[in-house]
């Protein structure tokens, strides 16, 4: 197989994880096979690279993304493991099986991976060559469909070059993936809830915790709005959008240039750009909050690439409620 310069398509032996794994510590996308389809990984702490990744991905809008780690105990790290969930992660894991925990309060996981939420959906994937560059990666990597936004789920190198050809450093090939669907996602945040049905079926997961899941749909091009899925989404302070500056006792989100202000400040990005202002989105929001400020101003930022899903997040959090 072929590639443009800039995505390296190599075959999944012990040299390409090695360079696999030390691109994603230097923040480079990488999409490698998992059991279900294949992932495009980037580092789970890292919020620039996971703004470059919904940006390759071409999502409209910022997705949660599920963390992969290299097994439970480091889930737990990031998760807190309910009774239901300590069950479900003895009994398939690893395998195509997605928790969805309250997040642990020291969490590496990058605030835009999670879109803001105080849940964060983990899975430890079964696929040889998964684990392999988990383990020689060290961390979690978050990892999405290999797909452009629209498409469907690849299950091998060459849907994923098809998709994403140019858009990231590399692809791992090993051939196709064995279960072909997208992991089966259940909460367990509060009641087990089913999410996603997908690579394990839920009559499986019914008889490990010895109870019917309650049931509940994500789309997967329009999932549940962070703001609906966490109260804790939306700032308590007011939002004021497309903001030339601030004005007594609000705080301000700058883009671009900051302008002379004397209450709380915080810039998305100085020099204006989109990727650099998505990674510091729901950071830098929950930072004004925390100042107390009654009402957030926020300066334009402009529509095109990230800005769409930008925008989006702050229309929601600036909705009245
Ligand atoms: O099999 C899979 O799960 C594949 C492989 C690569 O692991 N990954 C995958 O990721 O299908 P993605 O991003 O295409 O789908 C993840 C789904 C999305 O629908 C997202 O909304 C949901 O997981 N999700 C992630 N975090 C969540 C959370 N905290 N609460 C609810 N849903 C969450
Ligand atoms: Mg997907």
């Amino acid at each position: 197989m072929t590639a443009e310069p800039g995505t390296r398509v190599l075959p999944a032996d012990d040299k390409t994880i090695a360079a696999a794994a030390g691109c994603l510590k230097a923040g480079g996308l990488v999409a490698f096979p998992t059991e279900t389809v294949y992932g495009l990984g980037a580092d789970a702490a890292n919020g620039e690279a996971i703004a470059r990744l919904y940006a390759a991905k071409g999502r409209p809008a910022f997705n949660p993304l599920i963390a992969h780690v290299a097994g439970a105990e480091a889930a737990r790290v990031a998760g807190v493991f309910t009774e239901a969930a300590k069950k479900l992660a003895a009994a398939f894991w690893p395998g195509p099986l997605t928790l969805v925990l309250a997040k642990q309060p020291d969490c590496h996981i990058a605030d835009l991976a999670l879109a803001g939420l105080d849940t964060v959906a983990l899975r430890v994937p079964a696929h040889p060559v998964a684990r392999a560059l988990l383990a020689a990666f060290g961390g979690a990597i978050v990892a999405p469909s290999a797909n452009r936004s629209g498409h469907v789920s690849p299950t091998s190198a060459a849907h994923v070059l098809a998709d994403l050809r140019g858009r990231i450093d590399l692809i791992v090939d090993d051939g196709p993936c064995k279960v072909g669907v997208e992991s089966t996602i259940v909460s367990c945040a509060g009641e087990p809830t089913l999410l996603r049905p997908g690579g394990l079926p839920r009559e499986a997961i019914e008889r490990t915790l010895g109870a019917p899941l309650a049931m509940a749909t994500i789309d997967e091009e329009a999932p549940p709005a962070p703001g609906m899925l966490a109260s804790h989404y939306a700032p308590k302070a007011l939002l004021r959008l497309d903001a030339n500056g601030g004005e007594p006792g609000e705080a301000l989100l700058a883009f671009g240039r900051t302008p002379d202000f004397s209450g709380p400040t915080l810039n998305l990005s100085p020099r204006g750009d989109l990727i650099e202002a998505a990674t510091n989105l729901f950071s830098h929001l929950r930072a004004l909050d925390a100042s107390g400020a009654k009402r957030i101003a926020v300066m334009k930022v402009p529509h095109d690439g990230l800005g769409e899903a930008i925008n989006d997040r702050l229309k929601r959090a600036a909705a009245p409620r």
